[in-house]
């Protein structure tokens, strides 16, 4: 398999972390290569897509719970991507609807629950016939173990149609704060009023905005509005536009990519990462390609 066509190959400087830096902080992984006799001035990079489990490994455990985290963990993902909500207490909550009917056992706004209320149901029971058992996890609870035990990027969805307010963003950055996760966390949203406000009051953590349509020139929008990525559904992107993008200092990160076929698209075009239902099946297929 010829490499160069999977993947970026450049010369480029690395910092103290690894970690690329040309298209964003936390954007891609690099993997150095001994480069004749000036291995130790300049290293050659080889710029891997990474991997963001969409609500953790949800293709396989309950979307958005510590089942599914723990799992996108064990497979080595290098990211996960979870959506947050508020519940009527005010606590910061992972769930991907406004209302728990289709994740749950029960039936209800998350806004109308408190979170004591919210976690006596079970947010594993609907998936796989009731094979797991979960609850709904608090953000915190999340960003501790996240914190102790890996070293996986975060991306986290504000879940928020209304611009009436920014509490859940506030209570979100604070969160990310108290652990002192701002160098791995990115907060995405389809609510660009909500990035931007977390960029105003939290410039050190990464935005970027979701869309689901052809926005033109997508780099030139993101730049605008001080993102260093975009998250656009997968249709809404093709490879000349991604490489554009990259060069432009934005990394792309589409979602939902799982099946086999868009996934080499996406390596092949050395997309700055995939978000994907299935981080098992990505890896595999992306060390299949390397
Ligand atoms: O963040 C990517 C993706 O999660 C956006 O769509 O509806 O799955 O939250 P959705
Ligand atoms: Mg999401």
């Amino acid at each position: 398999m010829d490499i160069s066509a999977v993947v970026i190959i450049g010369l480029a400087s690395v910092n103290k972390l690894g970690i690329f830096h040309l298209l964003s902080k936390i954007t891609t992984r690099e993997y150095p290569i001994r480069h004749g006799t000036q291995a130790n001035l300049v290293k050659q990079v080889i710029i891997l897509t990474l991997i963001f489990a969409h609500r953790g490994a949800s293709g396989t455990h309950p979307e958005n719970t510590m089942l599914a985290f723990f799992e996108a963990e064990r497979v080595k993902a290098d990211g996960i991507e979870l959506d947050v909500h508020l519940t009527k207490d005010g606590e910061v909550v992972i769930i991907h609807d406004e209302t728990i009917n289709r994740t749950t056992n029960g039936k209800g706004y998350v806004k109308d629950f408190t979170l004591a209320e919210i976690q006596q149901f079970d947010a594993g029971c609907k998936f796989k016939a009731g094979k797991f058992t979960a609850k709904i996890p608090t953000l915190d609870e999340f960003l501790k173990w996240f914190r102790r035990t890996t070293n996986m990027i975060c991306n986290i969805e504000i879940k928020k149609t209304t611009v009436r307010d920014f509490l859940l963003e506030e209570k979100t950055i604070q969160l990310v704060k108290q652990y002192r996760l701002e160098d791995r966390v990115i907060i995405s949203s389809f609510n660009h009023y909500s990035i931007v406000y977390c960029h105003q009051v939290a410039p050190e953590i990464e935005i970027a905005p979701l869309y689901m349509e052809g926005i033109y020139r997508p780099w030139d929008y993101a730049k605008s509005i001080n993102a260093k990525g975009i998250h656009p559904y997968y249709r809404a992107v093709n490879a000349q536009l991604i490489q554009i993008a990259q060069k432009n200092g934005i990394a792309v990160r589409p979602f939902t990519v799982d099946n086999e076929r868009d996934l080499r698209y996406f390596f092949r075009a050395g997309t700055a990462a995939v978000i994907t239902n299935y981080p098992e099946r990505a890896k595999r297929i992306r060390d299949s390609m390397a």
